[in-house]
């Protein structure tokens, strides 16, 4: 980038995830600490288009560390994925002097960021959501939090289902991704986890772990489902006709997605929103923050964009070890 860096916008954009107030409060107290200004765009790239912004201080930053949600609100803009509609961004851009613009979000995000950037607006972005399923990090802002969300909800529910003797299939988030669902699987016991990125063998991986744990001796189960592998409902209606016992289904959606950001989201958050920062104040952009073996790393966003994310082998091996009667071969 050519000239200094004066004026930087930050939005938050797609779904929301716990973190992302601790992200923006970061950007805006580190960018005050290089002398640069913050503008808050709201509701995401669509707040681009339309000129919906917010000067923000570090003061007014204040006490949003633990807050869930987002203060800036977010949005998933069709009009922004048009021409015509980044030129109406771009119009903004240029009105508010902005030099580049932090962008906190997810996949669809970012492939908003490579367009503008194309523009000549550099870019950096942030990656925040609950389903952890971007290529280019190990870790995004949210998924712990989702993560201890669901599996408190989880550990409720087997209290009943123990009381009862029942079997409760609980459908978690996480788009076409098992992220979350193997991480609670795991952290919770589950009697199964089923994950998209592992095609369904409804005897062996459901009928045989419930019948396996019943005769070890339990007389409640836990199923784990991933949105990604379909609907719970289902799940449900085929372990009644298959094994005659008569599951409970919950679909723990959006509650996923709320509260306070835990420990490691609010520290992950700052340190990207420091980073982020950063690269601009140090003359850099069009790139993504992540984080690789515990660090750090800039990634351009071209290159993040092409990169995939599978499914931990390891931990899948782990998931099925820990069940009841599983064979590892
Ligand atoms: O990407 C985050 C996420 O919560 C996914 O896990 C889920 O599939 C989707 O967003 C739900 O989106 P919406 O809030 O539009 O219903």
């Amino acid at each position: 980038m050519d000239r200094p860096i004066k004026r930087i916008g930050v939005l938050t954009s797609g779904g929301d995830a716990p973190g992302m107030n601790p992200a923006v409060r970061a950007v805006v107290r580190t960018a005050a600490s290089y002398g640069i200004e913050t503008i808050g765009i709201r509701r995401g790239w669509q707040g681009l288009i339309t000129s919906d912004f917010v000067k923000l201080d570090s003061t007014s930053v204040g006490h949003t560390l633990s807050r869930g949600g987002t203060i800036l609100y977010t949005a998933r803009s069709d009009e922004f994925m048009e021409p015509k509609g980044r030129e109406r961004a771009l119009t903004t851009c240029k009105m508010l002097g902005l030099n580049g613009i932090v962008a906190i979000g997810g996949d669809g995000t970012f492939r908003g960021a490579l367009e503008l950037s194309r523009l000549g607006i550099p870019v950096v972005g942030i990656p925040a959501t609950i389903d952890n399923d971007i290529g280019c990090t190990n870790y995004t802002i949210g998924f712990d939090t989702a993560c201890n969300t669901a599996i408190d909800c989880i550990d409720k529910l087997r209290d009943t289902m123990q009381s009862h003797e029942r079997c409760s299939v609980v459908e978690v988030m996480g788009r076409n991704a098992g992220f979350l669902a193997l991480y609670v699987g795991i952290a919770v016991g589950a009697t199964a986890v089923l994950v998209p990125e592992h095609p369904l063998n409804f005897e062996k991986d459901v009928v045989e772990r419930i019948r396996a744990s019943r005769l070890s001796g339990n007389t409640h189960f836990m199923i784990v489902v991933a949105e990604g592998v379909g609907s719970a409902v289902e799940i449900g209606k085929r372990i009644k006709e298959e094994i005659g016992i008569d599951p409970r289904v919950t679909v723990l959606g959006h509650i996923q997605r709320g509260g306070a950001p835990s420990a490691r989201d609010r520290e992950t958050a700052t340190r990207m929103g420091f980073y982020a920062v950063r690269a601009f104040a140090e003359g850099r952009g069009n790139c993504i923050i992540g984080t690789q073996e515990g660090k750090m790393v800039e990634i351009p966003i071209e290159e993040a964009l092409t990169m995939k994310r599978t499914l931990q082998k390891e931990r899948y091996q782990v998931m099925k070890a820990m069940q009841i009667g599983s064979h590892m071969t």
